[in-house]
This record gives C-alpha cells, sequence and structure tokens, in this order.
C-alpha cells in the first residue's frame, strides 16, 4: 500500500477586502454585532474579472511550487466547490487546463463546507490503492456571487478564496491516516443553494423562490446550522482519532472549517482541550466554505504552526447536511523556493494558455475543413428557426 503525503499548499485570497463596517451600510447590522456572533471582520470579494476556477488556479500552482512537482506530473485533480462557474465543463477541467496538467483526470465534488475533506479523502484513497500516485485537492469559492446582500443572516458570513494541497504516493508511513465522512439529508434544507434551472414556483417571477430567498442564492436556518455544528464537530474528530488509533493528545493542530468561533470555541469545551489547538483565521477571510480549511491550512504553516510529526487533523460541516474530519501526519518542512526560481516557474501557465488556444484553432479549422458550421452560423440558424416559430 502506498501512503499519501501532504508535500505542498497554496492558497490564494482576492485583493478586494470587504469590512462588517461596509456591510453595515447595506443591511441592518453593526460590525460589533458581526464580530461578536461570529468572529469575522473582513473576508475578501472576487474581481469582477476572477471566477472559482481562476482562484483555484492559484492555490494549485502555488501548492505545486511548494510541492516542487511539474503539472504534467499530476495525475488527478478534485475540486470541492459549490459556486462553480458552470455544471460543466467542471472547474477542476477549466484548472487542468490552466494548469496544463497533460495527465490528469478531474471533476468537481460537492460536499458545500466539507467539501475539501471529502476530496482529501477520494484522492488519499486513489493514491492509496495504487490507481494515481499524485493529486491536487482544491477547495475554491466564489459565495459573494450566491448572496442575497439584502440577507443579513448570510451576506455577512461568507467570503471569496481557495486553497490546494498537492498529495503524493511514498512508502515512507504516514500522510493521510484516516478519514470520516457523514451525511443527513433530511437536514437539506437548512441550509441550501438552488440550482440555476431549479425554480418550482415560475408564476412568483424568476427572481424568486417560493421560500421568500432570491433564486440561486443561499438560504440559511442559522440557528439550527449553529446547533447541527456544534453536535458534529467535537463528534467527528473522536472518530477519527479512534479510527487512526489516536487520541486529542498525540494531535499538535486542529484546523476546522471556518465557519463561526463560537462554534469552535463550543467543540473546543466538548473535547475539553484549549481553544488555542484549534487555528482561527476567521477574522481575516470569513467563511469561505469548501475553501476554509486549505486557506487555514496555509496560513497555519506560514505561522510555523506545523512540524515534521506533527499530527494535524481538518474538520468540516456543512450543507447537504454533510461533515467530515480526517487525520494528518506532516512531515515536511516547506523547502525555500527563489523569486528567480519562482518565475521561471510561472512561464510554464503561459505555456499553457497558449498550447490551449493553439488546440482550440485547430479543432475550429478541422471543423471548418470538416465543413461543420460555424457557432456564428449555428446562432443565425436557431435565431432563423425560432422566428418561424418553430422553435
Ligand atoms: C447566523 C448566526 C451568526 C446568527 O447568530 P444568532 O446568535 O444565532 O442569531 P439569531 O439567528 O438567534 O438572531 C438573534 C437576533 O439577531 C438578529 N440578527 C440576525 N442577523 C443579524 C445581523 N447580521 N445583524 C444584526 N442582527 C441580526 C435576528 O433577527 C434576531 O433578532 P430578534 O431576536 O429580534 O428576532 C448564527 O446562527 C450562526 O453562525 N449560525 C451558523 C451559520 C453557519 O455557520 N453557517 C455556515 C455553516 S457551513
Amino acid at each position: 500500500m502506498k501512503y499519501a503525503h501532504i508535500v505542498g499548499w497554496g492558497s490564494y485570497l482576492p485583493a478586494k477586502v470587504l469590512k462588517n463596517a461596509e456591510i453595515a451600510k447595506m443591511v441592518d447590522t453593526t460590525d460589533e454585532w458581526i464580530y461578536t456572533r461570529t468572529g469575522i471582520k473582513e473576508r475578501r470579494i472576487a474581481e469582477e474579472k476572477e471566477t472559482t476556477a481562476t482562484l483555484a488556479f492559484e492555490a494549485a500552482a502555488r501548492a505545486l511550487e511548494v510541492a516542487d512537482l511539474h503539472p504534467s506530473q499530476v495525475e488527478l485533480i478534485i475540486v470541492a466547490t459549490s459556486t462553480p462557474e458552470y455544471i460543466f465543463p467542471s472547474t477542476a477541467c477549466r484548472v487542468q487546463d490552466y494548469l496544463g496538467a497533460t495527465k490528469a483526470g478531474a471533476f468537481d465534488l460537492s460536499a458545500a463546507c466539507s467539501g475539501f475533506v471529502y476530496a482529501l479523502s477520494m484522492a488519499s484513497n486513489a493514491i492509496n490503492s495504487g490507481m494515481v500516485r499524485n493529486a491536487i485537492v482544491i477547495g475554491a469559492e466564489t459565495m459573494s456571487r450566491v448572496l442575497d446582500w439584502h440577507d443579513r443572516g448570510t451576506c455577512i458570513l461568507f467570503g471569496d478564496g481557495a486553497g490546494a494541497v498537492v498529495l503524493r504516493h511514498s512508502d515512507v508511513p504516514g500522510g493521510v491516516l484516516a478519514s470520516t465522512l457523514r451525511s443527513d439529508g433530511s437536514g437539506g434544507d437548512l441550509l441550501s443553494l438552488p440550482a440555476v434551472y431549479h425554480n418550482p414556483m415560475p408564476m412568483l417571477g424568476p427572481e424568486y423562490l417560493h421560500n421568500g430567498h432570491k433564486k440561486n442564492t443561499i438560504a440559511m436556518n442559522g440557528r439550527q446550522v449553529f446547533r447541527f455544528a456544534t453536535s458534529v464537530v467535537s463528534d467527528s474528530i473522536e472518530q477519527v482519532l479512534t479510527q487512526a488509533g489516536l487520541t486529542v493528545k498525540d494531535i499538535s493542530l486542529i484546523v476546522p472549517h471556518q465557519a463561526n468561533v463560537r462554534i469552535i470555541e463550543s467543540a473546543a469545551k466538548k473535547l475539553k482541550i484549549p481553544a488555542d489547538k484549534f487555528f482561527v483565521n476567521l477574522e481575516r477571510a470569513g467563511n469561505t466554505s469548501a475553501a476554509s480549511i486549505p486557506i487555514a491550512l496555509c496560513e497555519a504553516v506560514d505561522n510555523g504552526l506545523l512540524k515534521p510529526d506533527d499530527n494535524v487533523v481538518f474538520v468540516g460541516f456543512g450543507g447537504g447536511l454533510t461533515w467530515a474530519a480526517s487525520v494528518v501526519k506532516w512531515n515536511v518542512t516547506p523547502p525555500k523556493v527563489s523569486l528567480a526560481e519562482r518565475e521561471w516557474k510561472r512561464a510554464r501557465y503561459i505555456y499553457a494558455r497558449s498550447r490551449s488556444q493553439a488546440k482550440k484553432v485547430i479543432r475550429r479549422v478541422g471543423a471548418y475543413l470538416a465543413g461543420s458550421p460555424t457557432p456564428k452560423a449555428r446562432m443565425k440558424d436557431a435565431d432563423r428557426r425560432s422566428s418561424n416559430g418553430k422553435l
């Protein structure tokens, strides 16, 4: 059996900062209310030109740099996201193209805020079984695009960003030691994001769903989600530790999903461990859903909180309802990469984009030579048929 070690990590937060005080100009709330009830002070918001895939690419490129792996060595890319630009092509396929990861399978995984832990478990199993040798696991979200900015119960919580880890096969015991994944679909309505085509009450117009929430935006029962989260975080940590044959005493750090500092404090109390064993960066990033754990992990590593042989637990929970935990033996020290080396590695992605463009042109020329109608001609034809009443 092969072991799946985390050998690279990277995160990307958009430059634009949205502080609580600015949200207080949009909805009836205050900086103090948001901070005391959640622990959040500010979050990042993607620029118009940024997408979940571009954020995911930035995080993945940084993780590959740390892992010192060429994109062509990656055999699997999983993107955990609830905010894909398209249902298909998947965000993972776009990242594969941006990276030029020519030998990778790629797919998106939908498990809301638990998505990163679910994806980590899938990728590590693929390595354990020998199916792939190297994989990238990414959590990436543009939550700002699915928020109802008039709903003070949700718009105060979420932010945008991406985080990624590179998993590499090894004969040395360690890496992802155990994972537990759980779900309870009966609580699906407590936290939901309807799909674009889902409008069960069309008579209310295209903008509104029956529950009064705007179409394609998050609807949440905050109190019930809070209750659910406080019960599952400590339970899943205990379960995954039992599975790995460890106890909380063997754990150096817990990187939880960053939803609410009070949920984290309650879990610490239940486990009878000091709250500072949990890494928290909510204050600066808010809840970035599937991206929150890998973003927090990167910050924890940057702060020197993990050293070789430390055991770290990741624990996620969210829509579905879903919850999950993984325990990982950390055994890498971050390599020193010079600026020149970094720039040189970045040039790969310019080549990958040019190659992708060239492939698109070749496909178009091939289609033209084979007599296929151009996309423009196809649209003209559709317009003509619809004006004839045939569509
Ligand atoms: C959303 C959340 C912060 C609300 O905090 P809370 O203490 O539970 O607040 P409640 O929903 O009980 O509301 C208390 C009061 O504050 C009000 N309120 C809600 N949001 C508010 C806001 N942004 N600003 C000011 N007041 C607000 C409510 O209307 C309510 O007023 P009322 O007592 O007059 O009816 C909290 O429930 C939470 O964090 N839940 C978990 C959400 C989560 O983590 N989701 C993601 C999971 S992945």
